[in-house]
């Protein structure tokens, strides 16, 4: 298994290319399943998650073609990618490939729209929760889909094809939000979605389907209205720049100090973490190139931070947050209300010499004047890139292991790293 090794101390300085979001591709991949047209996708980023989910959609008949570059693209920019399902010859997702990428049980929404039928892998938990899928079940049954659920799989049926109803989600759900306006578009009939999940890659999946022909309102709200419509036509659309790498840079440049330009960022997608940065002492600008990041001279200041959906504190967010406190000047308090097991990253930071003590879903974080390198081990994919944030501030040398964790959702980040003055190497392994 690869490692990555990091020697702390050296500041950031320069550009850093910010890439196609991982949580807006995914579903993007996924939605030209509702059609027999070529959907392309450009600014998709490089990454495992990415390639998983290609294989799962071969294994629904769905032909995925990388295009080479677009002249006079940037040399940074990510891949396109021409998808046709003309015809989806399999309706089984099998547990194999939906247990190693949990958001490709969402395939559920389309294979209901377009085929009416589906046989998919519940994906079960993962290492920050049990991330149950009762509400993205709640959402078919509300547009006429006969589900039962047999050895593991979801089995549905709508033999007269899904149509329009009312669909509440007592709680906020990305994935119930996503598979339901996948499933509402082709319905028969108007379906109404509240208290739906507004994330921004929510946004661009929804103008996407737009763009394909479908009829929704409301988009980037709380309520949304789909009128059905018979068919979607092929597309094509820019992958949304990611909130979640962009904050994450941040935090980098901001614990290890500098300037830092993250070029293509969608400031407007972050305004909550920016203010708290800015609370934390970060200098931050916006301008037409993205974000730029500086550390000023008062060092890192103690924020309290609860995680909330959007457009609150992103939980993809927190465990990098709590590595930048682990420096700041003060106690801070860190409160993770969705997710119940996203604090594997406290153990982890505390071999370097972080002070933080958790109880229930708070973590006190104490900051200390100093970090020190050492062996860490990345836990899941966010907790990994906290690792990398405490470790280019900490004094001396770090082993990062596991890091196909990270992998999973940061394009090529050594080498983003090593490019603005960090000493960061992938040391290959078996
Ligand atoms: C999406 O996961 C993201 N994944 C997650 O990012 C992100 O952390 C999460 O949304 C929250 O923002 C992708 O977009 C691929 P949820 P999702 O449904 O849709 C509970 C990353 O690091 N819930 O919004 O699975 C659930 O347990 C990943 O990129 C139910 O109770 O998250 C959680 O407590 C990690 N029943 C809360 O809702 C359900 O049916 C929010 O989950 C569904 C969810």
């Amino acid at each position: 298994m690869d490692r990555i090794r990091i020697r702390g101390g050296n500041k950031l300085n320069g550009v850093i290319n910010i890439s196609g979001a991982k949580n807006a591709a995914l579903p993007l991949m996924i939605i030209p399943m509702l059609t027999a047209d070529t959907v392309t996708l450009h600014n998709v980023p490089r990454l495992a998650d990415v390639r998983q989910l290609q294989r799962i959609l071969q294994n629904h008949g769905v032909d995925i073609m990388t295009a080479g570059k677009r002249a006079g693209a940037a040399e940074n920019a990510g891949e396109t990618l021409k998808i046709s399902a003309k015809s989806i010859v399999d309706t089984t997702a099998p547990y194999e490939l939906v247990s190693k990428m949990r958001a490709s049980f969402w395939v559920l929404g389309p294979l209901m729209g377009r085929m009416g039928e589906a046989k998919v892998s519940l994906p079960g938990g993962c290492a920050i929760g049990t991330r149950p899928v009762d509400l993205l079940l709640l959402a078919m049954e509300k547009l006429g889909a006969e589900m039962v659920i047999e050895q593991g799989y979801v089995i549905a049926k709508a033999k007269k094809g899904l149509k329009g109803g009312h669909i509440f989600f007592p709680k906020v759900s990305v994935g119930a939000t996503h598979v339901a306006l996948m499933a509402a578009v082709l319905a028969h009939g108007d379906t109404t979605i509240e208290n739906a999940a507004t994330e921004p890659e929510i946004t661009d999946v929804a103008e996407c389907l737009v763009k394909m022909g479908a009829k929704i309102e409301g988009i980037g709200t709380r309520n949304l209205n789909i009128t059905g419509v018979t068919s979607l036509h092929g597309a094509e659309h820019t992958v949304v720049a990611d909130r979640i790498e962009t904050g994450t840079y941040a935090m980098l440049a901001g614990m290890a100090g500098g300037d830092v330009t993250l070029r293509g960022a969608r400031a407007d997608t972050l305004a909550d973490v920016i203010l708290t940065l800015q609370r934390a002492g970060l200098e931050i600008t916006t301008n037409n190139e993205g974000m730029r990041v500086k550390r000023n001279g008062s060092g890192i200041l103690p924020v309290d931070v609860t995680t909330d959906p959007y457009p609150g504190f992103p939980t993809d967010l927190q465990a990098q947050f709590m590595g930048l406190m682990t420096m700041a000047k003060g106690k801070s308090h860190i409160r993770e209300t969705i997710f119940e097991n996203r604090f594997m990253h406290v153990q982890e930071l505390a071999r370097f010499g972080a002070d933080i003590r958790v109880n229930g879903n708070m973590a006190e974080v104490h900051g200390v004047q100093k970090l020190t390198g050492a062996d860490v081990m990345a836990t899941d994919l966010r907790a990994s890139v906290s690792l990398v944030i405490a470790a280019l501030a900490a004094e001396g040398e770090t082993m990062l292991h596991r890091v196909y964790h990270l992998d999973r959702g940061f394009e090529d980040l050594e080498g983003k790293l090593s490019a603005v003055g960090a000493d960061v190497t992938r040391i290959s392994g078996a």
